[in-house]
């Protein structure tokens, strides 16, 4: 019974299938590609990142803000001329602008102009039951427009499954799914999806998107995917996107298909993920106003953790080979000549970009070091502020929280919880927040 769905998935989608990603056949690529980027930027050694195995928990008796930060953080709200910003306007008008270009020439690249026309086919559209709760499982392709580029073809893959009887628009929550999630889709029961489970339980829709349809995740994929079309097949400039950009450009043309579909309500698409998608979902909250709010679980270094914060992974550690390709080029210069204290931003600015707009962030307890619970918890204490200033609710407090426990008494919620790195224990409470907002 419960493996029902899967079966008729199964029957209904052989095409569904993830191609595997060639990381080891990739990496004299991956290299290569690094280092042009490197000769562009005229670098010739970057520092090493931290090593994960040295990573020592946070001591939670530290004061908060003394502890672990190098320098500053900057503020959120002062202009690049030095001038405070005290109103809205100058928020909306002024400053949201400065930060956007910092992130978008220094951290994760620029969108090119004139992206090509994204065409959405639902391949599928089958009647199933999903754990006892009858469901309609839309299976979706958006073609990307290749004419200017043909050798590269981007299918972006999305899987929508919503409850069968609606009397109106339901809300979203979308997940960014590692590969692995994905294909269970069409894999075996699976018991541990729960969070789908609860999602359908409040009548909700989930979508599940697979970023990597979007854009391989590894240097050497930089020429194909939607950077290598755009680029046709060149290496990128500095100031480039990388495949975080990207990948949240992906999320982006999911909800141009969730506004077309009138059984889904697009005002209320939420976006949920974890680790190197939890750093995309924040991404693309910030780029893309339409989203509702966001889930972002142990988004970690380049997400929600400061990166002035010395707890857990470093910037250094984003410049290595295996994660540089998620940044654009000019990002590996604060693993070179540069520091992270030379970063104009930092990532409560990130957080800020989607103020007014309700926000939780999930980090775990237990072994979820690497990620920086405490700097990312200083990061969102530090949007407060324009949360304030847009007439919201800030986190509420600047106190580190129990494990477990829920801090949501505004718009801005964390909880740590008990487990390691994974986004499970909190979607109940994410769940729960969301609720706040979508009776
Ligand atoms: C590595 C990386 C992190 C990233 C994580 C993931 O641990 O260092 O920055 O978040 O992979 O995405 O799984």
């Amino acid at each position: 019974m419960k493996s029902a769905v899967y079966i008729v998935l199964l029957a209904a989608l052989p095409f569904l299938q993830v191609q595997a990603q060639a990381v080891d056949k990739s990496k004299s690529n991956t290299a290569q590609d690094r280092q042009q980027l490197l000769q562009q930027l005229q670098i010739t050694t970057l520092r090493r990142g931290t090593d994960p195995a040295l990573i020592k928990a946070f001591d939670p008796n530290s004061e908060l803000g003394k502890l672990g930060l190098y320098g500053k953080i900057p503020e959120a709200l002062v202009l690049n001329n030095g001038k405070p910003v005290t109103t809205a306007k100058q928020w909306w008008q002024q400053r949201r602008p400065e930060l956007v270009e910092f992130f978008d020439r220094e951290i994760y690249g620029r969108v090119p102009k004139n992206m090509p026309k994204v065409t959405w086919t639902v391949d599928s559209r089958v009647n199933a039951m999903h754990h006892q709760v009858p469901v309609i499982i839309k299976i979706l392709k958006g073609h990307v427009d290749n004419s200017s580029y043909p050798a590269v073809n981007v299918d972006i893959q999305l899987v929508i499954t919503q409850p069968a009887k609606i009397k109106k628009p339901v809300p979203v929550m979308m997940e960014l799914s590692f590969p692995e999630d994905f294909r269970q889709l069409t894999g075996p029961a699976d018991t541990t999806n729960l969070w789908q489970d609860e999602v359908l339980a409040k009548g909700w829709a989930y979508a599940m998107l697979l970023p990597v349809s979007i854009q391989t995740d590894n240097g050497a994929g930089l020429t194909q995917g939607i950077i290598g079309l755009m680029n046709k097949g060149q290496f990128r400039k500095p100031d480039d996107w990388g495949a975080v950009r990207a990948w949240a450009w992906g999320a982006s043309r999911a909800l141009d298909y969730i506004e077309t579909d009138h059984s889904l309500d697009a005002k209320k698409v939420a976006l949920e993920g974890h680790s190197r998608y939890g750093k995309t979902v924040l991404v693309a909250m910030a780029y893309d106003p339409r989203f509702a709010m966001v889930y972002s679980s142990s988004s970690g270094e380049g997400g929600a953790k400061l990166h002035r914060h010395n707890a857990g992974e470093q910037v250094e550690n984003i410049c290595s080979t295996g994660a540089y390709h998620w940044m654009a080029g000019n990002f590996l210069k604060y693993a070179g000549p540069l520091n992270c204290t030379d970063l104009p931003i930092d990532a409560h600015e990130l957080i800020a970009l989607a103020a007014p707009r309700p926000v939780f962030i999930g980090v775990g307890a237990n072994k979820d070091d690497w990620a920086g619970p405490k700097g990312t918890f200083m990061a969102e204490v530090s949007a407060g502020p324009v949360y304030r200033l847009l007439g919201k609710k800030d986190l509420g407090t600047t106190n580190y929280p129990a494990v477990d426990q829920m801090v949501a008494s505004g718009d801005l919620a964390f909880r740590l919880h008990h487990g390691g790195h994974t986004p499970a224990l909190n979607w109940p409470y994410f769940i729960e927040f969301a609720s706040k907002y979508w009776k």
